[in-house]
């Protein structure tokens, strides 16, 4: 019988970087963003669209930060020596507290009948950011539950166009299950119907966890975890990450 092939995992390189964040003084590797550094550094960057093993997309802004006087994205914009970032100040703490709102307001979102409500990242960060009643008004827009495939179905009334889906769940031969039409407010996420019910279970499972919110949604398993269990019902966003200043 053959051995079967080791390859020995290459060592990180040592965090060699030296920057700040609101003055705490933080290490980073090469090649890091800001947003990983931090995380590293037991600094809670809010995020939507960032996943970790993705390549970062850049699209909801929440995680904006400032360097040098500058907005700048911390999932997407490297760290560098000497580098001074700005996070939980409060217009930045602001700013994301309304791309929250607007979000809410662009989609159709009744957080008590949700299958994913305690487990949502957008609510949690509503929670997060003490959101109450939104700034901006309601738009309503009209949304459609459409089928996924035999494993999945989407609620569009929800989907935040975070692209996760698109950027992270595809098939063992390498192809695409989601996608995006159209640009800006008339984006919208598909499925290849065909795709999608190709999807082992495991996949499909995936799909519907890295879907920060409940727009990808497994079939018959909705509140398999009853709510006040699950995750954000245990513990805050963030809280996985934060340590306290010392
Ligand atoms: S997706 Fe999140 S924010 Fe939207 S209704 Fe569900 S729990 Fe609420
Ligand atoms: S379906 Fe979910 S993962 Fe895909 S873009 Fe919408 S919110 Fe993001
Ligand atoms: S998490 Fe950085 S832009 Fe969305």
């Amino acid at each position: 019988m053959n051995k079967p092939k080791t390859t020995k995992a290459k060592p990180a390189p040592a965090p060699g970087i030296k920057f700040s964040i609101d003055g705490r003084e933080c290490l980073a590797r090469a090649g890091q963003t800001i947003l990983e550094a931090a995380k590293d550094n037991g600094i809670y960057i809010p995020s939507l669209c960032a996943y970790d093993g993705l390549k970062p997309a850049g699209s909801c802004r929440i995680c904006t930060v400032r360097v040098g006087g500058r907005h700048q994205a911390a999932c997407t914009f490297p760290v560098s020596d000497g580098m001074s970032v700005e996070s939980a100040v409060p217009d930045l703490e602001d700013m994301r507290k309304a791309v929250v709102e607007m979000l809410f307001v662009e989609g159709n979102h009744m957080c008590p009948t949700c299958e994913k409500s305690g487990n949502c990242e957008l609510q949690a960060l509503a929670y997060r950011f003490q959101m109450l009643v939104p700034r901006f008004p309601y738009l309503f827009p009209k949304k459609d539950v459409e089928p996924a495939g035999t494993k999945l179905l989407m609620e569009q009334n929800r989907c935040v166009k975070c692209l996760r889906c698109a950027r992270g769940i595809r098939t063992a031969d390498n192809k695409a299950v989601f996608g995006s039409l159209h640009r800006s407010r008339k984006k919208k996420m598909f499925v290849d119907l065909g795709l999608a019910s190709a999807l082992s279970e495991r996949w499909a499972r995936t799909a519907m966890d890295r879907c920060p919110v409940g727009c990808i949604l497994r079939k018959e398993v909705g509140f398999a975890v009853p709510i006040g269990r699950r995750k954000y019902d245990q513990a805050p966003i963030g809280s996985d990450i934060e340590k306290p200043r010392s």
